[in-house]
């Protein structure tokens, strides 16, 4: 399957997504992988990981670039390589910033001269029974259980796309991380970190993409 569809998030941010339809071994033989790629592959547990993982460098290759121009940092968060960032993207010319999520048959990754953070969710049932767990719940009254779900799936993305922004030790969801109160109609929202003795303010923008609901997350200005 093909780039599934994107979204333009704002004039510096686009977002893309790959609905994994392949078996891995097409997947596979679509992409050219650095060798520490093809270390991490092989020491995947599931092929849904596995297929997550090839369709974002099916995702990397539409855009102009390779599994090669992408790394990671000891935590895990990704980067483009500085000197392959400034000529790659017709629509978006020098993206410095990536982020990657994956989610049952989506990858998407967001691209960016912004700082941001994203996170792609399935709308399901258990993000409701734990969301206790992680959100206030009065943000959930007086809603039909489709949308308490959906809302409860933007509350959990604002937090894993902050999360990914920050990406420090320590920081906890229920314990640091505050969503402001929104109405899911509205497709953004606002939301607060508190860390290390510094409150910084974040604005959220949401999206349903078929039945799953992607967060994009951008510090506050
Ligand atoms: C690392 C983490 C953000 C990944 O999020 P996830 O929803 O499980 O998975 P996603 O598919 O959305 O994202 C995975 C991608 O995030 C990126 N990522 C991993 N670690 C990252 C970090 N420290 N910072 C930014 N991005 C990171 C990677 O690109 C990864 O995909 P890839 O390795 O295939 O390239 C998440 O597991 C995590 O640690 N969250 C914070 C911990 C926490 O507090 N959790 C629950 C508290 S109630």
């Amino acid at each position: 399957m093909p780039l599934h569809k994107t979204i333009q998030i704002n004039e510096n941010t686009t977002a893309y997504f790959w609905h994994i339809t392949e078996d891995v071994t097409s997947l596979f033989r679509a992409v050219s992988l650095k060798d520490t790629s093809l270390f991490r592959l092989e020491g995947m547990k599931s092929e849904a990981h596995q297929k997550g993982f090839l369709a974002v460098r099916m995702l990397l290759q539409h855009l102009g670039y390779t599994d090669y121009d992408l790394h990671y940092d000891e935590s895990g968060k990704p980067h483009l390589r500085p000197e392959t960032v400034s000529w790659k993207l017709e629509e978006n010319p020098s993206p410095k910033h990536i982020s990657i999520s994956h989610s049952h048959e989506f990858s998407c990754i967001c691209v960016s001269t912004e700082l941001m953070g994203i996170d792609m969710e399935k709308c399901k049932e258990k993000t409701l029974k734990i969301a206790p767990r992680f959100l206030e719940m009065k943000h959930l009254e007086n809603l039909s259980t489709p949308d308490k779900i959906a809302k409860a799936t933007v509350i959990w993305g604002v937090k894993e796309s902050i999360f990914k922004i920050k990406n420090e030790v320590g920081i906890s969801f229920p314990e640091h991380i505050f969503e402001d109160e929104f109405n899911l109609k509205d497709g953004k929202c606002s939301a607060n970190l508190h860390f290390n003795n510094q409150i910084e303010n974040f604005n959220i923008q949401f999206y349903n993409v078929e039945e799953y609901i992607f967060v994009c997350a951008f510090p506050k200005k």
